[in-house]
């Protein structure tokens, strides 16, 4: 979608970090903009800290798990922009790693959030989209955790490796559609990732928090370190609205020489192993 101001977008996971950084840049733009966010007081704030852009910016609070909520947060936009074009399924949590450390509890916040959350979003908006005919754009934030094994055994990154495949396939039924599909999968970006239990809803139960002197603790400090050098969620925003303009399918915010290297060993491993059967089939 080249032509945007005026437009309306809807980010969820919009009250703090990359979600933020969307809905600002957005609205710098001349976008409308609904943030939507679990998190009501970081909310409120957000959207205060985006005055200047009033009447063009609005809150709704949404919990991405919760298809019915979902629902409301979209009603809630029509009601106060008209059509939404821009729908980006952003909200994610972090839920640690482990082979056998992580709760079933821990797996569904994860899968509920970083998963369903985006189905939900899809599946809400993409009739609306259709039906309004005017074009639209749909960006799902994955992560490198999409695109490798870094992390280990995780809830993390199934979820992502899932988000990274529904993008591709929804990319390809809705070009024909003249609807574009973006994959944003960030490397380390400085945001509140790391401290994802702040809004873990209670029927999850509790957080883990694994020892600090665990591998897993270990992990956990080692990422929160990367994270707090991460990139700036403002660099990630301009990268998307790039990729909205020129409809590319992949945005990797990272291109750096260990990134790549991590993703040309997982190819290499699955092409030699194809190779191989190759090899015992005669072919
Ligand atoms: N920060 C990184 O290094 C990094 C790297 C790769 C991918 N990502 C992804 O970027 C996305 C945004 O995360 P972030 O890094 O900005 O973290 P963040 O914690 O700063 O922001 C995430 C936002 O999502 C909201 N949220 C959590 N559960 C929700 C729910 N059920 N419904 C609605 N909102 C909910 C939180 O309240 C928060 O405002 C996530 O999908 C995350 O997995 C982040």
């Amino acid at each position: 979608m080249q032509e945007l101001a005026g437009k309306t977008a809807f980010v969820t996971g919009a009250a703090s970090g990359i979600g933020f950084a969307l809905s600002r840049t957005f609205a710098e733009i001349g976008m409308k903009v609904m943030l939507a966010d679990i998190e009501t007081d970081a909310l409120t704030a957000a959207v205060e800290s985006l005055r200047d852009f009033r009447p063009n910016v609005r809150g709704v609070q949404c919990d991405v798990a919760d298809p019915a909520s979902v629902e409301r947060a979209a009603k809630a936009s029509y009601e106060a922009f008209g059509n939404v074009h821009v729908v980006c399924n952003n909200a994610g949590v972090g839920g640690g790693s482990g082979i056998d450390t992580i709760s079933l509890d821990t797996w569904r916040w994860v899968i509920d959030v970083n998963l369903m959350g985006v189905l939900h979003g899809i599946g809400t908006f993409l009739p609306h989209i259709r039906a309004h005919g005017e074009g639209g754009h749909i960006v799902n934030t994955a992560s490198m955790a999409g695109m490798n094994s870094g992390l280990g055994f995780s809830a993390y990154s199934a979820s992502k490796f899932a988000v990274v495949n529904m993008s591709e396939g929804l990319a390809k039924q809705l070009a024909p559609l003249g609807i574009g599909v973006t994959v944003l999968c960030p490397g380390f970006v400085r945001t509140r990732i790391w401290e994802s239990g702040r809004n873990r809803p209670e029927r999850y139960g509790p957080t883990q928090i694994p020892d600090p002197a665990s591998a897993a603790g270990k992990l956990v400090a080692r990422l929160t370190e990367l994270g707090q050098a991460g990139l700036d969620p403002t660099d990630v925003a301009a990268q998307v609205l790039a990729a909205i303009r020129e409809n590319e399918l992949y945005v990797f915010t990272h291109p750096g020489a260990d990134w790549r290297a991590e993703l040309e060993e997982r190819f290499a491993a699955i092409l030699a192993a194809m190779d191989k059967t190759a090899s015992r089939q005669g072919l």
